[in-house]
């Protein structure tokens, strides 16, 4: 009979609930599958008398995340509590000091601390993996590593916040302002507890950090990724964007250019009808491009207890197979520096102005931007009342800083009333 791996679970939420099910339910398919049992030695959590509507009673039970992560019954340490530092470092560090490989969904800590926990991982002969860090079931991870690894990559692009589409996506059907559906997003449990995390663009931002190391070889560099969030897009953008035939999305891009690794993550209008902006809900999408394969889009769950969960048993399926490859899918010591580049390639701009109705006034805008070398493709008025005039403008294709200098000459023209909203238009 072979031996069967033997799992430590830290943290018991909606998706260490989820692996503790498919473990129990699935056991003869698992075993088939990886030719060993998968088994549970030992688990832990805050609260040991919350009911999680598992059984629990089978396993051992750690108060401390770290005695569970180094216990000799633990082959390996599940990951499951997140949050940047604190316990879960703690434990991740304990669990490869101790010779444990690690399966986790925390991209946080991989995000700012995934070099030196991947150096650790290789230099104890273990891994950290990590699909449920990003997109949830999708497996991309798996797909940059393994399925495209003869590809030179050349841009991962997503949507890879749920949330963040269900409030664009629910603002647009219901034509429902902002703060509304951010209130009915609380209501239904989809904000992380610092909601900034998801609204801000943070939570895709360490996913798309992740995404690039693993796509281009280079260490993972959070700090260098022009990150905005969602939180000044409003009902009246979507209108406008829908209008001209588009649809606001939290959109990742990264891609490496020949003056260095571009990551970005920004609210941006794309083609209603291309698959990014067809995408509904709290579902994400990747798409990635590689030399050879071309395009490749996944879309899929990007949260929840079931497909977090699946992603987190296919990653302790390989590791029961044997399956170590590297953190980010070379040695850690091979992965390269990468000078982070601001977003230079060019692209049009939609901009929504509130300018005093008085004349003139355009004409300074228009010639700031002139100024800036900023031109204008299209130009929109809106209906209005009292003193000041909403306007759109749609700018030839430039660059982020040549837009940001016409912005920055906005204010000395004394008519623009408040700050503008920007948003960049991938085609
Ligand atoms: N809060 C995330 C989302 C899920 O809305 O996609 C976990 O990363």
């Amino acid at each position: 009979m072979p031996e069967p791996i033997r799992l430590g679970i830290a943290g018991l939420g909606t998706v260490g609930a989820g692996v503790v099910k498919i473990v129990r339910q699935q056991a003869a398919m698992l075993e088939a599958r990886a030719g060993r049992p998968i088994a549970i030695s030992a688990v832990s959590a805050r609260n040991r008398d919350k009911d999680r509507g598992v059984p629990l009673g089978d396993y051992a039970w750690e108060d401390d995340p770290v005695k569970l992560a180094t216990r000799a019954d633990v082959d390996v340490f599940v990951e499951l509590m997140g949050g940047a530092d604190g316990p879960a470092k703690a434990a991740t560090e304990a669990a490869l000091a101790a010779g444990k490989d690690v399966v986790t969904a925390n991209k946080a800590m991989l995000a700012l601390n995934g070099q030196a926990l991947a150096e650790q991982a290789e230099a104890a002969g273990r891994t950290i993996r990590f699909e449920a860090a990003v997109a949830g079931g999708i497996p991309v991870v798996k797909a940059l590593t393994e399925g495209l690894a003869g590809n030179e990559i050349q841009r991962v692009m997503g949507v890879m916040n749920g949330t963040c589409n269900y409030i664009l996506t629910r603002m647009e059907n219901a034509g429902l302002p902002y703060e509304t559906v951010f209130e009915e997003a609380n209501k239904l449990g989809y904000l992380e507890a610092d909601p900034t995390l998801d609204v801000g663009g943070i939570d895709a931002g360490h996913k798309l950090a992740l995404l690039a190391s693993v796509a281009f070889g280079t260490q993972v560099d959070f700090a260098a990724m022009q990150i905005d969030g969602i939180e000044r897009v409003s009902i009246e953008d979507i209108r406008q964007a829908a209008d001209m035939g588009y649809r606001i999305k939290l959109l990742g891009v990264a891609q490496m250019t020949a003056r260095g690794l571009e990551t970005r993550m920004s609210p941006c209008l794309v083609p209603a009808t291309s698959p990014l902006g067809s995408l509904e809900n709290a579902t994400n999408m990747v798409v990635l491009e590689g030399d050879a394969v071309g395009q490749i889009v996944l879309r899929g769950a990007g949260a929840g207890e079931g497909p977090t969960a699946s992603a987190v048993m296919g990653d302790v399926m390989d590791i029961a197979r044997g399956l170590r490859l590297p953190v980010f899918g070379q040695p850690a010591a091979t992965l390269r520096k990468a000078q982070a580049a601001s977003a230079r390639t060019p692209a049009p701009y939609y901009l929504r102005l509130n300018l005093q109705d008085k004349p003139g006034a355009l004409a300074k805008v228009a010639a700031a931007m002139g100024e800036a070398g900023v031109s204008i493709d299209r130009m929109r008025q809106t209906q209005h009342e009292g003193t000041n005039a909403p306007v759109l403008i749609v700018t030839h294709k430039t660059t982020r800083d040549m837009l940001e200098a016409a912005l920055a000459a906005f204010p000395a023209t004394g008519v623009v009333a408040d700050e503008p909203v920007s948003l960049r238009i991938e085609n």
